[in-house]
Order: structure tokens, then sequence, then C-alpha cells
């Protein structure tokens, strides 16, 4: 009799054979390395220790939130960041356990009769499933397109009754910004659209007061749904939806990530209020990670001859193979770098790459050491990158 577990074994070795698979990696938070790898953009880590001290000291919020936000008595720090937010974008706020419960939830739910989603090519994972949980009908345009967009939407016009046009501010591999004053123009263009963005890497980063790329832009309330993410430059985890009053009270009726499953802790809840305000000065931080960006941008360019997507914190080094990609991550980390090889699914084939993720902590040192130890490990794997 066939072992009924072989099927999950095969998956496993082809994964090996085609250098596709994972590990959760071990800690490496000791010795002086230098990390590349998180999305801690504001390099609050590395003043954690005070910060914790400074919190816990006067925090008077609990670890259980107990039950979901539909039943939960403890209500208090919650709806206190919600009104901070609310404050902030000037519409209400609604909080999820993570950008990939916002996402799934919010986009599944939006899916009712005469729907249709048009997607950018490379929009995140966690949206791809709130696709196939609300059995959704999509249509994906090329990668920060507008042009095809604009075809897209010619052609679901008469045949939907609204259009959800769902792009990221900051895409998460590429650090490309999305075109969002064109979007802005094809949201006037056609009545039916709606504009969903995604503004996980860009919530602390862009922005007079860290809100976003639509904030920096001046297109805060083009958005009609805005999820930023507490996971990344705000130094804490969970995620909000920014939406108008109707949609908020949708969601809060439909969205299953939000009613089935237990909020977040309140003490986590109370510490991202903290760091939000924190980060909403931190426009020092954000001129130093803008400026070092440009300059690690030019680097990489500089060792391929080619030029680099990126426009913003998260740079990544085209390898084109995921075993180079694989080969060169380690060889970083052995010269004390973490930066993360990224391969299939997370990008299409081809597309391996090392993913450089800066932060405002970085020092000159720091990075003289970083571009020292790219040149060592490209020369020493030369042509192996594409
Ligand atoms: C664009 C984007 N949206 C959503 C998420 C999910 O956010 P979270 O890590 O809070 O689940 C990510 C995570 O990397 C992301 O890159």
């Amino acid at each position: 009799m066939e072992n009924k577990f072989a099927g999950y074994q095969q998956i496993l070795e082809d994964l090996k054979e085609e250098n596709r698979f994972r590990q959760i990696p071990h800690d490496r938070t000791s010795g002086n390395r230098i990390d590349l790898s998180g999305n801690d953009y504001l390099g609050l880590n590395s003043h954690a220790s005070e910060l914790h001290e400074e919190f816990l000291a006067h925090s008077d919020s609990t670890l259980s939130s107990s039950a979901s936000r539909i039943l939960a008595s403890k209500q208090r720090h919650h709806k206190e960041l919600e009104n901070l937010l609310e404050e902030l974008y000037g519409r209400p706020a609604l909080l999820f356990n993570s950008g990939f419960h916002a996402n799934t939830g919010v986009i599944s739910a939006l899916n009712i009769p005469g729907t249709v989603f048009l997607c950018d090519k490379l929009i995140h994972a966690s949206v791809i499933d709130g696709l196939a949980m609300g059995k959704a009908e999509f249509a994906r345009w090329k990668h920060n397109d507008a042009e095809h967009l604009h075809r897209l939407l010619q052609k679901y016009e008469a045949r939907s009754r609204r259009m959800i046009v769902v792009a990221e501010s900051i895409y998460s591999m590429d650090g490309d910004l999305a075109p969002l004053e064109k979007l802005v123009e094809l949201k006037r263009e056609f009545p039916t659209m709606i504009l969903y963005l995604d503004e996980a890497h860009a919530f602390g980063v862009r922005g007079q007061h860290g809100l976003g790329l639509a904030e920096e832009l001046g297109y805060m309330d083009e958005a009609d749904i805005l999820i930023g993410t507490f996971g990344k430059a705000c130094y804490s985890s969970g995620a909000f939806a920014i939406t108008s009053p109707l949609l908020h009270s949708f969601l809060v009726n439909t969205a299953r990530s939000l009613i089935f499953s237990t909020a977040l802790p309140p003490l986590n809840v109370s510490w991202t209020k903290e760091m939000i305000v924190r980060i909403s000065k931190m426009n020092g931080e954000r001129e130093k990670l803008k400026e070092i960006s440009k300059d690690f941008r030019n680097f990489i360019s500089e060792i391929t001859g080619t030029e680099n997507p990126s426009q913003s914190q998260i740079v990544p080094l085209m390898i084109g193979d995921a075993e180079k990609a694989l080969k060169i991550a380690s060889a970083l980390n052995r010269e004390g770098i973490d930066a993360l090889a990224i391969r299939r699914p997370t990008v299409p084939p081809g597309g391996e790459r090392i993913r450089f993720s800066l932060n405002a902590s970085l020092s000159p040192d720091d990075l003289i050491k970083v571009k020292k130890a790219i040149r060592k490990v490209l020369l020493e794997n030369e042509n192996q990158f594409s």
C-alpha cells in the first residue's frame, strides 16, 4: 500500500531539486551582523531595549483579547488606535491581525456580484489568496503599465458594476512605486473604478507624517481602500484598512478574517499606537533612508551595469537563477551580511534575486562594509547576475 504521506514527500524532493526548498532560518541576532533582510525600515530595532523599557514601565494593557473584535469585551486600546488612525487619515480605520488578514479579508468581502478586480501583475500573495477565497473574477495588468490597465478598464466597464483596481504603493520585491497619479486620473475617467492601495512598505517611510505614498503625493482621499501594516516600519504587528464609513461598516459585517479570528492583544495594540506617534515625527530618519537608498541603488546599478527598478528602500540585485541566488546569499552571509535570496513563487521564474532591504539605522561604515562584501562576492561568482 502506498504511504499516504508520500505525495507530500515528493513535493519536498521536487522543491529541493529546483533550489526552491525553504527552511526557517536560525536566529541571527547575535554577533556583529548587518541585517538587510527585515522590514524595520526606520531602524527602530536599534533602540529596542529603551523603547521596550519605557513602554512596559507605564503600560496597563493585557496580553490577550480573548475573542474577536466582534465579541471581545476588551476594546479600549483597539478603539484608541483606530481613533488615532482616523485622526491621521481623516476617515475611519479598522484593525486587522496582520496585512495578510487585511488583504484576504477585505478583498474576499468586497467581491459581491457585479465586481471585477484588476490587479497589478506583481501584487502580493495575500491579495491573490483573497481573490481565491472570494471566488472573484479578476484580470491582471502588466506591472505598473497604466495603459494596459486603461485597456482592461475599457473592456470590463460595460460588463461590471464596479472595477476594483489593486496596486501596492511600494512593491515588496522590486521596490518600485505604483503610478499613483495615473491611477487617480483613471479613477476620474472611469466612475465605477474603486482604488485599493496596499501601503505595506510605504507606511512609516513616505509622506510628511509617514502615512504612505498617497500622503506624500497628496492623494490620500483618492485611495478608496488604503491598507497599512504595522509589522514593517512601525516595528510592531497587525494592520489596518482606511475606508469610508459605509465600507467600514460593510467590512465589520463581512470580513471573515476580522469576524472569525481573535483580535490583536491589547498590549500589542497600545504599543503600536505609541510607535505610530513616534514614527509620525521621524522625518529625519525618512530623509536619511531616502538618501542611503538612492546611493545604494546607484551602487547596484553601477556594479551590474543595468538600471535598477527600485525607487525606494527595497533594492533588488537581479540574479535570474535560484541556485546562483542561494550561493550569493550564503556568501554574503559568511561576510556578516543578511540578505535573502528570493525565488519562485515569490518572484516569477527568471526573476530570482537578492533583496536588500535598507533601514535608517545603517551607519556610513555599515554601508561601506556591505558594498565591499557585495563587490567581493560578485567577483568570486563572476557572471552570476543577469
Ligand atoms: C504588500 C504587502 N501586503 C501585505 C503583506 C502582509 O503583511 P503582514 O506581514 O502584516 O501579514 C505584505 C508582507 O510582506 C506585503 O508585502
